[in-house]
């Protein structure tokens, strides 16, 4: 399976824990040098750490900033190009759900959600792009969709237009940029166990089991084996689609009763 990592030069947005982190870890023991995000510089360096510290070497770099943060974005990866001379992998994993009924949505919430999630995911992908192309790298982009962007889920409206507009993002930098040799691609979670969706209901990973058809939620590694797929060089002629991660739950979308 994915293997050719040891030279790559990562980037993969709000990783402190959960998903990002589960992909930083991969990179990083495949040989990838990963900077590692987050919003919480603490949080980001004690991560760093804690791969650094299992793969016996410094090939994770903490580094803490908003993503929304559109200056910041482009100043981390010129920093990162500076310093490795190049960027071949960037995840813009980094994305928030506030949850509201429609009706009660108030506008400084919406525009948080767009903050983050599509502008600073789009944003990123383009800082990220301009150097691939700069440096011929053949770069490969991913967006963290979620099933949200595919299927209807109540209460996500703003975050369920954020993920579908990644979606379309993907397709359309796959036509615009193909002849670049960046791939551009997203990858669509269901319910996965994190430290943040433990804490949505209190029995989050059996109540996501009983409607999901494998009868598991999923995890980090889950999606972190599909990110590293679509960044190999087998995926190499795969560009403009959605992975999803779900178990098969988008195939029917029944949702928990607690929801
Ligand atoms: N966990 C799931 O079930 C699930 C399902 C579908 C999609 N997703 C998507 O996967 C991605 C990761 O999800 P998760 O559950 O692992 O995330 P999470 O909510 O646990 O957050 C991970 C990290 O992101 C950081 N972060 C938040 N806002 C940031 C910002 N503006 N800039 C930089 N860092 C920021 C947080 O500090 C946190 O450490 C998100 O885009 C999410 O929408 C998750």
């Amino acid at each position: 399976m994915p293997s050719g990592f040891a030279g790559k030069v990562a980037l993969v947005t709000g990783a402190g824990v959960g998903i990002g982190f589960a992909i930083c870890r991969a990179l990083a023991l495949e040989g990838a040098l990963v900077t590692l995000n987050d919003i919480d510089l603490a949080l980001a360096q004690q991560a760093a750490e804690k791969i650094n510290a299992e793969i016996g070497e410094q090939r994770v770099q903490a580094h803490g900033g908003d993503t929304a943060d559109v200056p910041m974005i482009r100043a981390l990866v010129a920093d990162i190009v500076e310093q490795h001379g190049k960027i071949d992998i960037c995840i813009a994993n980094a994305g928030i759900s506030l949850f509201s009924t429609f009706l009660n949505f108030e506008p400084e919430s919406f525009d948080k959600v767009i903050a983050v999630n599509l502008r600073g995911s789009f944003f990123l992908a383009q800082a990220a792009a301009r150097a691939m192309i700069e440096k011929q790298t053949n770069g490969r982009i991913i967006f963290m969709s979620s099933v949200a962007g595919t299927q209807a889920v109540p209460g996500l409206s703003a975050y369920g237009a954020t993920k579908a507009g990644l979606q379309l993002l993907t397709r359309t930098l796959s036509l615009e940029l193909g002849s670049h040799g960046i791939t551009f691609n997203a990858v669509a979670p269901g319910a996965t166990v994190t430290e943040r969706t433990r804490l949505e209901t209190a029995n989050y990973e059996q109540d996501w089991a009983a409607v999901i058809p494998t009868h598991r939620a999923g995890t980090p590694e889950d999606v972190a084996a599909a990110v590293l797929f679509l960044c190999s060089e087998a995926a190499r002629q795969i560009t403009g689609h959605t992975l999803m991660v779900d178990g098969g739950w988008s195939r029917t979308s029944p949702m928990p009763p607690v929801y």
